[in-house]
C-alpha cells in the first residue's frame, strides 16, 4: 500500500471565468497524519479540497489516490468519494434532511448497505461526535456548531480514509473548537488520515503533525510541524508569523527560566511546564 495516500503533481485549475483557482500546486499527504492546509482568503484551500474527491478535475497536472491517479468516470467517482469524506465549510449546504438521523443516513443507505448496517453506522458516526442525544431534532432548529457536528457525523457514516475539513473551526465559540478538537484527536487515534484548512497558525502548530502553507493556488511549502520555528521565512512570505507560544519560550529561555528541550506546542502545555517548574 502506497505511504502516500493523497498527492497533488503540479496541479492547474482555472474557474470557467479565468480565474485560477489552482497554479502548479503538488502537495502529498501521507497516510494516518494530521495536516493543516493554511493560507489567506483566496489561496486556493477550497479549490485544492474540491481536488480531493473529484468535484473538481484538473485542468492540467495529477492528483493521484493510493498511488494510482483519479479515475474520473462515475464508478472511480463513487469509489473515490466513498474513502474521502469532505465537510464543507458552510454546513447548511451540506445538510439538506428533515432530521439528524435522516441526514446521516443518506450517505450509508445511498451506499447500499441493509437496514441493520444503516443503523449502526449512523448510531457510531453520531456517538463519535456526540450528537446522539439529538438524533431525532429537525436540523433546522440546530445551533451552528451542532450542525457542524452533523455534517462530520453524516461523513464519518461513510467511514472514509481519508477526512478533508474546510476551515472547520471558524463560526465556532471557543468551548465547541475544544470538542471538536477532541473528535477530529479521537478519529485520528482510529488511524483516520485527516486534512483540515485553517487561517489559525497556533491551532496548526498545536495540532497537525504536517503543515502546508498555501499562496496564489500553489502549497510553498510542507513542512513538519515540530519544525515550525525554522520556517519563520516561508511563514513570513505567505503573511504569517509564528506562532506566540514559540517566541515566549525563546525568550523564557534566553532569561533561564526554561531548560533547552522539545518544544511545547501550545500556551497551555507551556504553563503546566512553568507551573512544574515552580513546584
Ligand atoms: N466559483 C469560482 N469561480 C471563479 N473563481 C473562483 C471560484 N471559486 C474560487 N475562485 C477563485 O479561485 C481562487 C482560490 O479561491 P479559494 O479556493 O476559494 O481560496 P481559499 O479557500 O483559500 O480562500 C481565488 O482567486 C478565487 O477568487
Ligand atoms: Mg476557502
Amino acid at each position: 500500500m502506497s505511504d502516500l495516500i493523497l498527492e497533488l503533481d503540479g496541479v492547474d485549475f482555472r474557474y470557467p471565468d479565468g480565474s485560477m483557482g489552482l497554479d502548479g500546486c503538488s502537495l502529498a499527504i501521507r497516510r494516518g497524519s494530521r495536516n493543516v492546509l493554511i493560507g489567506a482568503n483566496g489561496a486556493g484551500k477550497t479549490t485544492l479540497f474540491q481536488h480531493c474527491n473529484g468535484l473538481l478535475r484538473p485542468t492540467d497536472g495529477v492528483v493521484r489516490y493510493a498511488g494510482a491517479p483519479v479515475d474520473y468516470g462515475r464508478a472511480g467517482l463513487r469509489a473515490l468519494r466513498s474513502k474521502v469524506g469532505m465537510v464543507f465549510q458552510n454546513p447548511d449546504r451540506q445538510l439538506f434532511s428533515a432530521s439528524v438521523r435522516e441526514d446521516v443516513s443518506f450517505g450509508p443507505i445511498n451506499l447500499g448497505l441493509d437496514e441493520a448496517a444503516v443503523t449502526a453506522r449512523v448510531d457510531a458516526a453520531l456517538a463519535a461526535v456526540g450528537m446522539d442525544d439529538l438524533a431525532r431534532k429537525p436540523v433546522h432548529n440546530l445551533s451552528f456548531g451542532q450542525k457542524k457536528r452533523v455534517c462530520i457525523a453524516g461523513v464519518l457514516a461513510m467511514e472514509p480514509e481519508l477526512l478533508v475539513l474546510d476551515e472547520p473551526m471558524a463560526g465556532l465559540d471557543q468551548a465547541m473548537q475544544e470538542e471538536l478538537l477532541a473528535v477530529l484527536e479521537r478519529l485520528h487515534g482510529r488511524g483516520m488520515t485527516i486534512l483540515l484548512a485553517t487561517h489559525d497558525i497556533h491551532f496548526a502548530y498545536r495540532w497537525a503533525d504536517r503543515i502546508h502553507l498555501m499562496a496564489a493556488g500553489r502549497c510553498t511549502a510542507s513542512l513538519d510541524a515540530p519544525a515550525l520555528a525554522d520556517h519563520e521565512a516561508e511563514l513570513a512570505a505567505i503573511g504569517l508569523r509564528l506562532p506566540a507560544v514559540i517566541g515566549l519560550q525563546r525568550l523564557l529561555r534566553q532569561q533561564g527560566l526554561l531548560a533547552e528541550g522539545a518544544p511545547l506546542h501550545s500556551c497551555t502545555a507551556l504553563l503546566a511546564r512553568l507551573q512544574e517548574i515552580q513546584r
